[in-house]
C-alpha cells in the first residue's frame, strides 16, 4: 500500500472480493497460496510464509520468496517440514500465543527488551537478508487462533526495502482475519478427506495415510508442471491443481466396498480375488456419482481410472454411463487421452510410491530402480508426456517424501 494512494473504502472493497474467491477454493494448501499472495500484494512484501497451529506447535506450512525461489522446482520448498513451539521464544510463537501482530521494521536491530529472539537460520543457509516483518496472527472471528502469517521485507514503488507502514498494519491483519475462516475451512476438508481415507485404510491396511498425502501432493505437482508446459494458464492451473490433490488423495477409498477375506488376506491373490479387487475402482466411482461438484467429479473419474493403462490393458475399461449397471469389467479397453489426464497422472504417483516406500509385503526400492521401473512403463503402462514431467521434477518429489513420512 505505498505505490498508489488508495482508499480505506477501495481496499476493503478489494478485501471483500478476495474473501469471496477464496471461498471457491477447497484445498488447504490452494487457501494459503492465495491468502499469501493476496497479503503479499497488499503490503508488497519480497517473501511470507503461514504456519498452521498443530497442538502445541506451529507447523510450517506455505511460503513465498521472490527473491529465492523462483523458477521450475520452486514447488520443493512448499514441503519444507518443521514446527516451531507456540510459546514466546519465537516471533510466530509469540504473535500466536498473545494474539497480537509483531511489526519489526529490522529484525537485526531488536532493541533486547523483547521476549522473542530472531531466528537468523534461515537468513544463514539461504544468502537471503530479512529485514521488516510483519507477524500477524490468524484469528478467526470465534478468537481462535488457527495460525500465523509472517510477512517478510516490504518495498517501496522501485522495490527498495522499507518497513511495514500504517495502512499495512491495519488493513493486513483484516484480511488476515477474514481469511483465517477460509484457512479453518479447508483444513477441516482436508481432515474430513483423510477420515474418508482413515475408514479405507482400516479396511485395507496398505492404504496409510501418509501413502495418500503423498499421492495427492505428488499429482498436484505433476500436473502443474504438465499443465504450465502445455501452455494453460495460471489461474486454470491453481483452480486444478487444488481439486486434484484432494480427488488423487482418495483414489483407492472404493476398497471400502471389498470384502476382508479378499481385502486382508496376505500373499497373493488368486484371479477370481483378483477380478473382485478391480471392483474397487469402480466403487469408488460410484461413491461420488450424481453429483454436480466439481470435486466430486474429479474423485469420480480418478477412482475409476486409476488402474488403467496408456496402452489399454488396464482396467475397468469402458463402463456403462450409470456405473449400478456394470456387470462386468474390461469389457472394451480405454486406452491413451480417453484416459481423463488426472487419472494418468494418479496412475503413476500411486505406483511410484508404492514402489519407492517401504510396504508390509515388500521393502522400499532405491529411487534409481523406482525411476528406471517408471521410465520403462513410458507409453506402455503410463503416458509418454507424464512420465516426462515425473523425470523433470524429482527434487519436488523428494520434498514431498521427506515431508509425508510414515
Ligand atoms: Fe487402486
Ligand atoms: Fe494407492
Amino acid at each position: 500500500m505505498e505505490c498508489t494512494d488508495r482508499q480505506p473504502y477501495d481496499i476493503i472493497r478489494d478485501i471483500l472480493t478476495v474473501i469471496e474467491e477464496l471461498n471457491t477454493l477447497k484445498d488447504v494448501d490452494a487457501i494459503l497460496d492465495r491468502v499469501l499472495g493476496e497479503a503479499r500484494g497488499m503490503t508488497n512484501a519480497d517473501a511470507g510464509s503461514i504456519f498452521l497451529v498443530e497442538g502445541q506447535n506451529l507447523r510450517f506450512s506455505y511460503v513465498h520468496n521472490d527473491t529465492l525461489f523462483r523458477g521450475a522446482d520452486a514447488s520443493k520448498h512448499l514441503y519444507t517440514n518443521f514446527a516451531v513451539p507456540i510459546d514466546e521464544k519465537s516471533i510466530v510463537g509469540y504473535a500466536a500465543m498473545t494474539g497480537k501482530s509483531v511489526v519489526i521494521d529490522d529484525a537485526y536491530a531488536l532493541s533486547g527488551n523483547e521476549p522473542y529472539t530472531f531466528n537468523k537460520k534461515f537468513d544463514e543457509d539461504t544468502g537471503y537478508h530479512t529485514r521488516s516483518m510483519l507477524t500477524i496472527p490468524l484469528t478467526t472471528f470465534q478468537d481462535k487462533i488457527v495460525g500465523v502469517m509472517q510477512l517478510i521485507n516490504a518495498r517501496d514503488c522501485n522495490n527498495a526495502y522499507r518497513p511495514f507502514n500504517k495502512d499495512d498494519i491495519q488493513y493486513a491483519p483484516l484480511f488476515a482475519n477474514s481469511a483465517s475462516v477460509t484457512i479453518e475451512r479447508g483444513i477441516m476438508t482436508r481432515e474430513i478427506m483423510l477420515r474418508m481415507m482413515k475408514m479405507a485404510e482400516m479396511r485395507d491396511p496398505k492404504e496409510t495415510g501418509p501413502h495418500v498425502q503423498r499421492v495427492g501432493a505428488y499429482s498436484a505437482e505433476i500436473y502443474q508442471r504438465w499443465a504450465q508446459k502445455k501452455g494453460l494458464d495460471e489461474v486454470t492451473i491453481r483452480r486444478n491443481k487444488d481439486v486434484l490433490r484432494l480427488a488423487a488423495m482418495l483414489h483407492d477409498v472404493g476398497k471400502v466396498g471389498i470384502s476382508d477375506t479378499i481385502l486382508k488376506k496376505p500373499g497373493r491373490f488368486e484371479p477370481h480375488e483378483a477380478a473382485i479387487m478391480k471392483w474397487h475402482s469402480v466403487y469408488g466411482a460410484a461413491l461420488f456419482a450424481n453429483t454436480t461438484s466439481e470435486l466430486d467429479k474429479l474423485c469420480s473419474k480418478i477412482a475409476l481410472g486409476h488402474h488403467e493403462r496408456w496402452d489399454g490393458a488396464g482396467y475397468p475399461g469402458r463402463l456403462p454411463a450409470n456405473l449400478a449397471e456394470a456387470r462386468e469389467l474390461c469389457l472394451e479397453p480405454i486406452s491413451g487421452e480417453d484416459i481423463p489426464i488426472e487419472a494418468r497422472i494418479t496412475s503413476l504417483a500411486d505406483v511410484y510410491d508404492a514402489l519407492i516406500s517401504t510396504r508390509v509385503y515388500k521393502d522400499a526400492w532405491p529411487e534409481e530402480q523406482v525411476v528406471e521401473e517408471i521410465m520403462k512403463g513410458r507409453g506402455t503402462q503410463f503416458d509418454p508426456e507424464v512420465v516426462d514431467v515425473f523425470a523433470e521434477i524429482q527434487d519436488v518429489l523428494r520434498a514431498i517424501r521427506a515431508k509425508y513420512q510414515g
